[in-house]
């Protein structure tokens, strides 16, 4: 099956090898950044009047962010690349007459969990496989102090669950219980329901796009330290938001081009890449290990998100590490995996601490993370929170053959890995890339030669 189509059967295996063409890599466009896209989209719902995201980007943990929406009574109509929605307001949110199935996306489930807890009927929603394994209970906790009604209808703190919400919710103050943007985010969502001022102090700095979209959207909310104050239960106006290019998927290219030999590659160039200082661990990171990365024409979206384009050229090999300390994870928390993979390329040992959140990714991420690296010859294990990998310098991996386990990082990262070698390497299960870069194939063809197995 010929890559350079965005579409793939659900699920199948791949072949990859590299394809050891010299060239400079551009790319002109990236899908747009999941975390944003998600937020811009449900905080337009609830606007008042007529919103349009542009950029957005087109996977399956955004259609289900759409399905959902639709099915509480929302309009939302794609016109191309860009998405139309007409909010319905704080209190227009219509009871879906069926259960909500959100599908693999953690962050969408979170933030429309405390739409229900603040709307007033009930409603279930539920997710798949994957999904249903993930904690829920430290948004569900919040959300019932603000006075929603939760109920767990299989296992105690997953999906699936009962909520009755009610309007306006009880403003109150929040502890972080983890440094995830996730929790922040959702107690922040129901603070908009909130008849008061809604505090939330996090743990360490994590990504703050909610923060900055509110402000842009004309939200009354303040930031002071790690506190963040928001004041509920008045109306904002739809907005027109553009969403950068993701990060998180424009380093795998990263990734791909700084494990190729210097005689087999170009320049890099990635163009309009959302660099939002709590999203550029990894980048920052690989510069300290000495890759040739830079961000070059920064600017700053009106809705507050900065961008810039991504340039590397050729140089070293990645240098060893040791990276730790939880702001610094949050950071580059989706790119841990390739960080353990690119040490394997490194002299030396690399540990990666502080990573004990990623046990509740779509995987264990610490544990799937470190049995692809070993399927590829490289000396990684994980061990509570933490993964070690010892580099072979620029010894030679070995070919693979890698089950991703339906986690759509881990197919990514062992594709790149697979990309450096001349010997084919075999990903199975990739139909999960579709969750969050359904273009990623078509971009790493770029250095690659890749077969679709069905
Ligand atoms: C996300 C936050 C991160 C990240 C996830 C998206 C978000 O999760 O791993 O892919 O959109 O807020 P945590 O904040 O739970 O670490």
């Amino acid at each position: 099956m010929p890559i350079g189509l965005n579409k793939y059967p659900r699920n199948f295996d791949i072949r990859v090898k590299s394809n050891r063409k010299r060239q400079d890599f551009v790319f002109a466009k990236l899908p747009g950044d999941k975390s944003i896209s998600q937020r811009a989209i449900v905080l337009n719902a609830i606007a008042e009047g007529r919103g349009v995201v542009r950029n957005i980007l087109r996977s399956a943990d955004t259609w289900s962010c759409i399905r959902a929406l639709r099915l509480l009574g929302v309009k939302l109509v794609w016109d191309g690349e860009d998405l139309w929605i007409d909010g319905v307001g704080l209190t227009g949110l219509r009871p879906p007459g069926g259960k909500l199935d959100i599908g693999n996306t953690a962050t969408s489930a979170r933030l429309l969990m405390s739409l229900l807890a603040g709307s007033a009927f009930s409603a279930e929603l539920s997710g798949n496989r994957l999904l249903s394994k993930r904690p829920m209970d430290w948004v569900v906790k919040p959300l019932m102090e603000m006075g929603a009604e939760i109920k767990y209808l299989e296992r105690e703190g997953t999906l699936p669950i009962k909520i009755t919400g009610t309007y306006p919710l009880r403003a109150i103050e929040v502890d972080a219980t983890v440094p995830s943007a996730q929790e922040k985010s959702a107690v922040l969502f129901a603070g908009l329901f909130a008849d008061g001022t809604t505090q939330y102090r996090q743990q360490c700095q994590s990504r703050d796009h909610t923060e900055r979209l509110m402000r842009y959207f004309g939200i009354d909310i303040v930031t002071n330290g790690q506190v963040t104050s928001i004041t509920g239960g008045r109306p904002f106006a739809g907005k027109e938001v553009q969403v950068p290019g993701d990060i998180s998927s424009a380093a795998y290219l990263l990734t791909a081009y700084a494990i190729r030999r210097n005689e087999e590659k170009g320049d890099l160039k990635i163009n309009d890449v959302g660099a939002n200082p709590t999203r550029l661990g990894y980048v920052n990171v690989l510069r300290e290990r000495g890759v040739h990365v830079t961000l070059e024409n920064c600017r700053m979206l009106a809705s507050n998100e900065p961008v810039a384009d991504i340039c590397c050229r050729p140089g070293p090999l990645p240098a060893a590490g040791q990276t730790e300390g939880v702001e610094l994870i949050q950071s580059l928390i989706d790119e841990v995996p390739l960080l353990a993979a690119i040490s394997a390329f490194a002299s030396g040992v690399s540990i990666i601490k502080d990573c004990g959140d990623l046990k509740d990714k779509d995987t264990n991420r610490l544990d799937t993370t470190a049995k692809a690296l070993v399927q590829f010859g490289v000396d990684a294990a994980s061990d509570r929170d933490q993964i070690k990998v010892v580099g072979a310098g620029s010894g030679p991996l070995q070919p693979a053959v890698v089950d991703s386990c339906g986690d759509h990082r881990i197919a990514m990262m062992a594709a790149v890995l697979a990309s450096s070698l001349e010997a084919p390497s075999v990903i199975r299960n990739c139909g999960c890339i579709s969750v969050s870069y359904p273009s990623f194939l078509k971009d790493l063809s770029q250095f690659a030669d890749i077969e679709i197995l069905v």
